[in-house]
Formats: C-alpha cells, sequence, structure tokens
C-alpha cells in the first residue's frame, strides 16, 4: 500500500481506510513488538486508547518516561507539546503524533515574538514554564514545570529572586497564593479549563450534598476557592483512590473519569460542566483528535513524525533537563 504523504500535509494525519475484518487492539499490539514501539497516553484522550497504552500518565510521569524508555518508537497520544518534549529528551527515538492537529489552547496563547519581548522587558526576573508550551518558549525558560511539581519548582527557588511564570495565569494565580510568591505571570489560559462555571458546580452541589469538588489548578480562581481538593490529573486521580470519600464532582479534563472509575469502580465520578449547557466544555478538543485507527496507521506506516531542529532542541533541553533533575530530587 502506498502512502499519501499529502494526507499528512493537508489533513494532519494519514486518513487510510482499515479492513473492518481487523482486530485494531490486536495488530497494534503485533505492531509494537515488531518495532519495538510504546504508546505513552495522557489521562485526557479517550478511554479505549488509555486500555491499548503502555503507560497512562500525567504531563510530568510522560515526560519522565520519554526520558528513559528503551523502545526505538514512541506513539504519543496526547498533544503536540508532550510529543515534542519526548522528542527533546530522547531525540534517538522516532517520536509519532497520530494527528498533527492536537494542539493546546493554552500553549498557543504563548506566541514566541510576544513572549520574547516580555521577557526582555525584565531582564531581573527569571522564566518559569509550564511545560504546555513549544519548544521555542521553552528555549527562553529557564525552568519547566508541570501542575505536579510547580509549587516546588518555585519553591527551590530563592525568595528573592524574580520570576515571570508563563503561560497559565490560572495556574500562576494557584502557585502564588500557596507559595506567598508574587509572580509576573503570562496572561494565558486553557479552553477547558477557563469555561468551567462556578454557578452550574454550586448547583451539582446543592442537589450533591455529599459529594467533595475536586479540581485542576488551570480553573480559575472562584472555582478553586470552593474546591475541596486541589491537584494535578495524577494528584485527583490519587485523592480519589485513597480515602472513603464516595462522591466528586471533578472539574477538570472529561478522559480523567476513565481511571478514577477504573480504580474506584463502586464510587460516584460527576462531571463539572462549563458555561454552555449545550457543549461538551469539559473535553480537550485537541486530546480528543486521538482515535484507535489513527493510532494503527501513525504506529504501522511511522507517520506523522516529530521532527525538530537540533539547535532548539539542545536550547529546550536544558529546561526540561532542570525539572526533571528537580523533581528527582525531591522524588516527585
Ligand atoms: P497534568 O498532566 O500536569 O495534570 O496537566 C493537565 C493538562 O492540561 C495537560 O494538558
Ligand atoms: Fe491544552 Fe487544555 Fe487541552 Fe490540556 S486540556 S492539552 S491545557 S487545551
Amino acid at each position: 500500500m502506498s502512502i499519501n504523504l499529502s494526507d499528512i500535509k493537508e489533513k494532519g494525519f494519514l486518513d487510510i481506510d482499515i479492513d473492518k475484518s481487523i482486530n485494531l487492539t490486536n495488530e497494534i499490539e503485533k505492531l509494537k513488538k515488531e518495532k519495538n514501539a510504546i504508546i505513552l497516553a495522557h489521562y485526557y484522550v479517550e478511554g479505549e486508547i488509555q486500555e491499548i497504552a503502555d503507560f497512562v500518565g500525567d504531563s510530568l510521569a510522560l515526560s519522565q518516561e520519554a526520558a528513559k524508555t528503551n523502545a526505538d518508537i514512541i506513539v504519543f497520544a496526547g498533544v503536540h507539546f508532550m510529543a515534542e518534549t519526548a522528542k527533546t529528551l530522547s531525540p534517538e527515538k522516532k517520536v509519532l503524533l497520530p494527528d498533527l492537529n492536537a494542539g493546546c489552547s493554552l500553549a498557543d496563547s504563548c506566541p514566541t515574538q510576544d513572549f520574547a519581548k516580555f521577557v526582555k522587558e525584565h531582564p531581573s526576573h527569571m522564566v518559569i514554564s509550564y511545560i504546555n508550551t513549544t519548544a521555542e518558549i521553552k528555549a527562553l525558560t529557564d525552568i519547566v514545570c508541570t501542575s505536579s511539581n510547580a509549587k516546588e519548582i518555585v519553591e527551590s527557588i530563592p525568595n528573592d529572586q524574580k520570576i515571570i511564570f508563563a503561560p497559565d495565569k490560572n495556574l500562576g494565580n494557584y502557585v502564588n497564593g500557596v507559595t506567598g510568591r508574587e509572580m509576573l505571570l503570562w496572561n494565558g489560559a486553557c479552553h477547558v479549563h477557563h469555561e468551567f462555571s462556578l454557578e452550574r458546580i454550586l448547583e451539582l452541589k446543592k442537589e450533591n450534598p455529599d459529594a467533595k469538588i475536586i479540581a485542576h489548578p488551570e480553573c480559575q480562581k472562584p472555582i478553586l476557592l470552593v474546591s475541596d481538593f486541589i491537584g494535578s490529573t495524577s494528584a485527583l486521580l490519587k485523592y480519589t483512590l485513597n480515602n472513603n470519600l464516595n462522591k466528586f464532582i471533578v472539574a477538570t479534563e472529561s478522559g480523567i473519569l476513565h481511571q478514577m472509575k477504573k480504580e474506584s469502580p463502586s464510587k460516584i465520578f460527576i462531571p463539572a460542566p462549563g458555561e454552555d449547557s449545550t457543549c461538551a466544555c469539559n473535553d480537550c478538543n485537541y486530546m480528543k483528535l486521538n482515535s484507535v485507527k489513527k493510532i494503527y496507521n501513525c504506529l504501522k506506516y511511522e507517520l506523522p513524525e516529530i521532527k525538530l531542529d537540533e539547535d532548539l532542541r539542545k536550547k529546550s533541553y536544558v529546561s526540561i533537563k532542570r525539572m526533571l533533575d528537580i523533581s528527582k530530587k525531591l522524588g516527585l
């Protein structure tokens, strides 16, 4: 079968029909063995993809896994900045992203030229950036962080050192609150977490007074203020598992509910609603571009592949490696 490379240019993924009689899960397993490939998946992708993945985790765990795997090929069931981070950490490996359109509104909220100007205007500040950024932003960054280690990374910096925190203003505000710092925040946000409706969450809480509200720190402050627990996706998952509470209103992307239900089948998980009652606002449309069919084609034909300019890779590597080293030292 010849592959139509213009698919990648025009559509961002290989649009190849697959024989309906094929068992995709079995074929993907075979291809993984043949090619010494692994599938890394973020908690936000569809449950059926999490089930065929070799490793499912949050952004920090995924980057740690990408750095240490012995596989020759990494298929990243997530979004572009995650695959790019994997390529930065493991340049000798082939890193594949099933659909190149899987971007991130938060990463998009921080254009390189504007950010470079902002950094230049504040020469006495160091730069801490969330991992949800492009390689170009990471190259302008001193230390990368994720939602699992943002507090600890900030606390590892002397108190008198001024800091720019980018691009998520909600996470930045939250970290300012828990550390007592006054970091200068870039004005970016994630379209999923920014859209949760306080009013509708409180209505849900009224209907379910026994439910705990749990939220990702990318949510806006009023949501965090009414939450019983705030944490990264893995921290939220652990919280629902390691206590005897029974019902949770979950303010983060809906994909995480798959693992929560899997790990605590008797508990009740209610996805937090967004402002618009007609939309699936708690779905990240980028994460949801991943599908089993696209993963099969991507693994079979080894496309689309993530390529990175070596100079840019080396520059962005420094800030990611610092994060991994600090996290290792702190046992995160
Ligand atoms: P974590 O994986 O750090 O919980 O962040 C969630 C997210 O927004 C990933 O895009
Ligand atoms: Fe980006 Fe938000 Fe989607 Fe995460 S949920 S990938 S931050 S757009």
